[in-house]
């Protein structure tokens, strides 16, 4: 079985209800944080991984993910005949010329765990990365979280998951992992529960968006029960699979941003804008003024 971290899914099937009434016809997904999308900031972090395939599982009624990726015949010869180059990079370069995009369709909305399921005729038997766009993970020039997890793998090691402190009082939103303590970097996992209320928590060290996963957790999802929220939870087949083999839960380098929140998005939106060389003095300015 190869180790390499070839393929990535991005579950982008949902409906984005936080951000009505913009997402009636703006897959959440597609919102910007400055110039780009937030799928664009996944993908972006997938490459950087090293993939070269990436699986989009969406729905029925999300063209714009696909028309993003797409070739744009009519803006590329626009922007070619009045010289504008550097535009036209942007919009050609969004997936480098290697990487292919494979799109996937969730018929149901049963959960995430069914969402990766979906993936499964593409993946084949190999480890595979999976990258949530709401969270929005930023290391800068430096290595992005999904290639700093994917050198996480070896023989004793089948997988990894994102994590990091939350609030207890925000722990119902999350995977809850227990790592019996360990407060290391890349610590085992012991345990890990769905969105568990503050009381019963293990811990709170929660699961942010991004996950290295081998072959196996196919086989677990295709027995996996609905969970929390009548789902078909990702993290009960990561439980089932805590049983057989070792996964760690990782203290990535960088910053995450829940950009499935409006404050998430603001706050992305300004730290963007203050590494920007054009946009940092006037952002500066401007939040000064307000404070
Ligand atoms: C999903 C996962 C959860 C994880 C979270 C990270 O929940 O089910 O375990 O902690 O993403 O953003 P969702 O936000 O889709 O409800």
């Amino acid at each position: 079985m190869s180790q390499r971290l070839r393929k990535v899914v991005f579950p982008v099937a949902g409906l984005g209800t936080r951000f009505l009434p913009a997402t009636k016809v703006v897959a959440k997904e597609m919102l910007p944080v400055l110039d780009k999308p937030l799928i664009q900031y996944a993908v972006d972090e997938a490459v950087d991984a090293g993939a070269d395939t990436l699986i989009f599982v969406t729905n029925r009624y999300k063209h714009a993910i696909a028309d993003y990726f797409d070739k744009a015949y009519e803006l590329e010869a626009k922007l070619a005949q009045s010289g504008k180059n550097d535009l036209l990079a942007l919009v050609q370069n969004t997936v480098p010329k290697h990487v292919r995009c494979v799109f996937v369709t969730q018929a149901e909305a049963l959960g995430l765990g069914h969402a990766v399921l979906c993936a499964k005729p593409v993946i084949g038997d190999e480890p595979f990365g999976v990258v949530l766009p709401d969270d929005l993970i930023w290391n800068g020039s430096g290595a992005g979280a999904l290639r700093q997890m994917s050198a996480l793998l070896h023989a004793n090691v089948v997988g990894a998951v994102a994590v990091e402190e939350v609030p207890r009082d925000q722990t119902n939103k999350y995977g809850i992992v227990d790592t019996g303590g360990d407060g290391g970097r890349a610590a085992r996992m012991k345990h890990v529960v769905e969105k568990p209320k503050p009381e019963v928590a293990p811990s709170n060290l929660a699961i942010v968006g991004r996950y290295v996963l081998p072959p196996r957790i196919f086989e677990l999802l295709e027995t996996t029960k609905p969970g929390a929220g009548g789902e078909i939870q990702l993290t009960d087949a990561i439980q089932a699979l805590l049983g057989e083999r070792n996964v760690l839960a990782y203290r990535f380098d960088g910053t995450r941003y829940d950009c499935g929140s409006k404050l998430g998005l603001v706050k992305a939106t300004l730290a963007m804008a203050l590494e920007d060389p054009a946009l940092a003095g006037p952002t500066r300015e401007f939040m000064a003024s307000h404070s």
